[in-house]
């Protein structure tokens, strides 16, 4: 059985941190689950890894649920939940519940995850009655870009930390069952996490969070602009891969590949 909902709850109120990545095929989401990760998300954050643009504005439904079934196909056994893209969720609470319904029945997804605190809370709520489980999503939120100027930290000055606070217990009421923190100092995500009972996971958001989730990418080490402070690199695949495809290179001109052990007979 794969965890859900009460599982992460459970792991929240035992101590037990709570592990997401992002996963956008069937090759990465396969090796999340191999690793043993709690949480697989299909982030709109393709838009820039997997599609190579600056933002994430332009990700369409489709192409959100085109990379969620890929994903999913490996994830038979591990809670996923789908991003829904800019303006996917924004216009009405019934755009929203068409939207992520369509997530869910056409990729077999667990939840998705939105943008946005109190100003989204009636959507969340629309959403969560239904029978669609929500990640909420506060702090740095990507699909705010054009509002906030940049990739810019959040909560660093007292009234941006109460409203983190109220956001935050704004998307529980509403039925949200775990919120991802993004950019922010630990002390505001500490002051969230103070308030509220849901799992918190965090992204740039120190060290107190109920769970950490990182970019598949990043994680592994595979691109190659200097990632952002909060991130750690668990490997160097980019330099990997390249040595791997230069010894390939290498090989086919020399001849030394194809060789005795991968030739039929
Ligand atoms: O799009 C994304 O990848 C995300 C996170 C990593 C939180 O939203």
């Amino acid at each position: 059985m794969p965890k859900g909902i009460e599982d992460f709850i459970k792991m929240k109120l035992s101590g037990e941190k709570i592990a997401m990545i992002t996963a956008y095929d069937y090759v990465q989401a396969g090796i999340a689950a191999e690793a043993g990760v709690d949480i697989v998300l299909i982030g709109d954050s393709l838009a820039t890894t997997v599609q190579g643009k600056e933002n994430t504005i332009s990700v369409t439904l489709e192409e959100m649920i085109y990379h969620a079934k890929m994903v999913k196909r490996a994830l038979k056994e591990v809670f996923t939940a789908c991003d829904m893209p800019f303006m996917s969720y924004q216009v009405s609470a019934e755009q929203a519940l068409t939207n992520a319904g369509a997530i869910l029945k056409e990729s077999g997804v667990n939840a998705v995850k939105i943008e946005g605190g109190k100003t989204v809370a009636g959507t969340v709520k629309r959403l969560t009655d239904n029978g669609i489980p929500v990640i909420g999503h506060i702090g740095l939120m990507p699909q705010f870009i054009n509002v906030l100027g940049g990739y810019k930290v959040q909560g660093k000055i007292e009234p941006q930390i109460e409203k983190l606070v109220e956001d935050a217990k704004a998307l529980e009421d509403a039925g949200a069952f775990m919120i991802v923190l993004e950019a922010m100092p630990e002390e505001a995500a500490l002051s969230v996490q103070n308030n509220i009972s849901i799992p918190t996971i965090g992204i740039g958001a120190g060290r107190h969070t109920d769970g950490q989730v990182l970019v598949f990418y990043d994680a592994v080490g595979m691109l190659p602009q200097k990632p952002p402070k909060f991130v750690k690199k668990f490997a160097d695949s980019r330099s990997a891969l390249i040595n791997a495809l230069k010894t390939y290179g290498e090989e086919v001109k020399s001849g030394a590949f194809p060789s005795e052990e991968n030739i039929y007979r």
